[in-house]
Parts: structure tokens; C-alpha cells; sequence
């Protein structure tokens, strides 16, 4: 990782604040693009009882989650800067989830998270991504799982259902 002394940041911002103004908010419109067309609301927005997503909870965790048999269930988390979600996560913490699939504990995300789709994304595209993330409202939701099984579950989920023969 490239360090840019303090002393040179404070140089650069008080020099030329309109331009990196301009620069930030270009990376955050890219951000916000990119969590669009990634689908981060397709499974980490609420849903109601019907299944429908409710735009306003933002991406605060999806509430309806994923049988993998053989893995568990696993429901998409609060992505929001609050305590219940990404709130205590350090920048590089939410990129090595994205790319690597890896929690801060080590644990390595079920791959119904794209992660291995999202090992290609690019440095600058990640860091746009992470820094819009960063910057979304902080929202308190309850968490779900991850169980072991469908016995253990709370909450609604969805389940590969083969026709019978
Ligand atoms: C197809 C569903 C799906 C999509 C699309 C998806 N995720 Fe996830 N994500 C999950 C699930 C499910 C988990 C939890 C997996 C687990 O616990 O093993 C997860 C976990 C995470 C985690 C770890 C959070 C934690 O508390 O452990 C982060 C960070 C994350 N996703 C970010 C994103 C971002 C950013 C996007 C969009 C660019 C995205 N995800 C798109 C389903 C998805």
C-alpha cells in the first residue's frame, strides 16, 4: 500500500480543495454504481413478508437467507457503518471480505456471496466500493445466523426444492 505522508495530504487538501472534492464525490458516484450494478441490495436489502425489498432500510441486511446444504444458512449482513453492521470494520477489513471471502475472524464467507466473481475487481473500483459503503447512513438491524442448519433457523430462507420424481 502506497503512504502518502500526513504533512503532504494537508499540503494537497489546502491547496486545491475543489478539485479533491470533485475527485471525491466522482469516487463515490462510482461507488455507488458499482454497489447498483453488483446487486449488493439484491440479497443484503431487507425484505418484507411478501419478498419484496424495502428501498428505504438501504442495505442494512437481508432477512431472507440461503439454505447451502452440507454448509448451513446464511443470511447477507448489514453492510451500513453502524454497530450491527461494517461499523467497527476497518477499510482493508470489508476489501479482504469482497475480494477474499475473509472476515476480520477469520471465518470465510459462504460463496453465495459473489466473492469469488469480486477477486477481479480492480484496486480503484474496490476502494470506490468500500469508500461508498463507508459512507451510507448507519442503519440498526437484527442479524441472522449464519446456522448450521435448517432446524436452528429464525428466520425465512430460501431452499433448493428438487420435483419429485
Ligand atoms: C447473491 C447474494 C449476495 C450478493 C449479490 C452480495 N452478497 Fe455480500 N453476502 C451475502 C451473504 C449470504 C453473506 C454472508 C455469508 C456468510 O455469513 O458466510 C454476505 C457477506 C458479506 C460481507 C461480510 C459481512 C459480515 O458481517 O460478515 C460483506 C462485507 C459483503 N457481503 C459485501 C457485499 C457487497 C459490497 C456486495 C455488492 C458489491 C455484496 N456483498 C453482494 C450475499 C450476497
Amino acid at each position: 500500500m502506497k503512504l502518502i505522508h500526513p504533512a503532504v495530504l494537508a499540503a494537497i487538501y489546502s491547496l486545491s480543495t475543489p478539485l479533491s472534492s470533485a475527485a471525491d464525490t466522482a469516487q463515490l458516484e462510482r461507488g455507488a454504481y458499482l454497489s447498483v450494478i453488483m446487486d449488493c441490495a439484491g440479497c443484503h436489502m431487507p425484505r418484507d413478508r411478501d419478498g419484496a425489498p424495502i428501498f428505504e432500510a438501504g442495505l442494512s441486511g437481508g432477512t431472507i437467507g440461503f439454505e447451502l446444504p452440507g454448509l448451513g444458512v446464511f443470511w447477507a449482513p448489514n453492510l451500513t457503518p453502524d454497530a450491527t453492521g461494517l461499523g467497527d470494520w476497518s477499510k482493508d477489513d470489508i476489501v479482504q471480505a469482497i475480494r477474499y471471502g475473509e472476515r476480520p475472524d477469520g471465518r470465510i464467507l459462504a460463496p453465495v456471496m459473489p466473492w469469488p466473481a469480486y477477486s477481479q475487481l480492480t484496486d480503484v473500483d474496490v476502494d470506490a466500493l468500500v469508500t461508498f459503503l463507508m459512507s451510507m447512513e448507519p442503519v440498526e438491524a437484527p442479524r441472522f445466523g449464519p446456522e448450521h442448519s435448517a432446524e436452528a433457523v429464525s428466520a425465512p430462507f430460501y431452499r433448493v426444492v428438487s420435483p419429485a420424481d
